[in-house]
């Protein structure tokens, strides 16, 4: 299955190579976004942003080598293809090397089996959350392309280490600026950040790790995009989303909770409101027979605790092929779903603005603009 049609994304390097990058390519003639607004996006994946974070300073700044003209107020002007690079300025390979001892749940082993020689353990290699480094800016930039056609995406913690926060299945999408208030608070969550902190802070003390789960909501979308089957919205959102290192599960709407529901309270009833088809609930995530129904497309994306945790674990040494232990060092996020939230937000851009360019390009849904 292709993801994009109209977009191109690629997304080169390693954790421990001199720089990552990415390239992006199907851009419409004339983009422009705010250098400031994309600065501060791809400042939410960095490390040191939010609580729990690893420790790990890395420099984030994207480096743009072709498709950019900077102009004096700001604003980026983008050529139909950009390619920016980050440089990888804090490598510690001591920190790392669990190729023949690996670690549990990382990628380690299976690395180790496909790669032979090549295992790229030290530090995740490909695997690694920084890879999402690149992600985020190509990200970044279809964020900003959306909402000049009134497109938001907006996504934020909705569980954390086991505490619930406010979420959109309590009944109402979150506004953009309860979302955007909550980007700049010490944990992205709408509600419950203190207990969730007190929760990691015991967690960070045992030396163990915690994961959570990601919401993302989608304001602002047509009806009509998307296809049947692997075109389908829920395809091509859950491919991008699940290549998120440490994404684990993905639903929409009312997700797997719809499975307990009988048909007459999961069916979203249709109704009119102002002069328009909508519909009073939305336990299909804005999404029938993986088509855009209009309603904001919601979405929640579980995140894995952090594999590399200080605690002892059993694992093998591939070398001797004896069961032994490993004690992981290393500069590892007591818990990266923060840091996972603008990783989120780009996946989920990236997959609907190649939708509207392509519905643009031939023109099926009408209403676009
Ligand atoms: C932003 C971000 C940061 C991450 N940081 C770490 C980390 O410090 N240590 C770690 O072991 N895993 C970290 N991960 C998770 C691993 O990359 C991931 O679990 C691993 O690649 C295995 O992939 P899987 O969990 O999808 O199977 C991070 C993931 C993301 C998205």
């Amino acid at each position: 299955m292709k993801i994009f049609d109209v977009l191109n994304l690629s997304v080169y390097g390693q954790s421990h190579s001199e720089e990552i990058g990415m390239v992006l390519s199907g851009l419409p003639h004339g983009a422009t976004v705010d250098a400031e607004e994309l600065r501060r996006f791809t400042e939410r994946r960095k490390s040191g942003k939010y609580l729990f974070s690893t420790p790990r300073r890395e420099d984030d700044a994207a480096v743009w080598d072709f498709g950019v003209t900077e102009s004096d107020n700001g604003k980026l002007l983008l050529d139909s293809s950009v390619k920016a690079h980050i440089n990888n300025t804090n490598v510690r390979k001591a920190d790392y090397g669990y190729a023949r001892t690996p670690r549990p749940s990382h990628a380690d082993y299976v690395s180790a089996v496909k790669d032979g020689d090549n295992a790229a353990a030290s530090g995740g290699g490909r695997f690694s959350g920084r890879m999402t480094a690149p992600l985020v800016v190509a990200g970044g930039i279809a964020v900003q392309l959306l909402a000049q056609k009134g497109v938001n995406v907006g996504a934020y913690i909705g569980e954390l280490a086991g505490v619930k926060g406010k979420s959109y299945l309590d009944g109402n999408v979150p506004s953009a600026d309860e979302i955007a208030l909550a980007h700049d608070a010490a944990l992205p969550m709408l509600s419950g950040a203190e207990e969730a902190e007190k929760v990691l802070s015991e967690t960070a003390r045992r030396g163990d790790s915690a994961g959570g789960i990601v919401e993302c909501v989608v304001t602002g979308l047509p009806v009509g995009l998307g296809d049947a089957m692997t075109e389908g919205l829920e395809s091509k959102l859950s491919a991008m989303l699940f290549g998120i290192p440490g994404a684990k599960g993905v639903e929409f709407g009312a997700g797997f909770s719809i499975s307990s529901m009988t048909g007459s309270r999961a069916n979203d009833p249709f109704v009119i409101r102002n002069g328009k088809v909508a519909t009073s609930t939305n336990n299909a995530g804005g999404i029938n027979g993986g088509i855009t129904n209009g309603m904001p497309v919601t979405m929640r994306v579980a995140f894995r605790p952090t594999p590399s945790v200080s605690l002892p674990q059993r694992t093998v040494d591939l070398d001797t092929m004896t069961e032994t232990e490993i004690t992981v060092h290393g500069r590892h996020d007591v818990c990266f779903v923060p840091r996972a939230v603008a990783a989120v937000e780009s996946a989920v851009a990236l997959v609907i603005l190649d939708e509207m360019l392509k519905t643009e390009n031939n023109g099926a849904v009408a209403h676009l603009t």
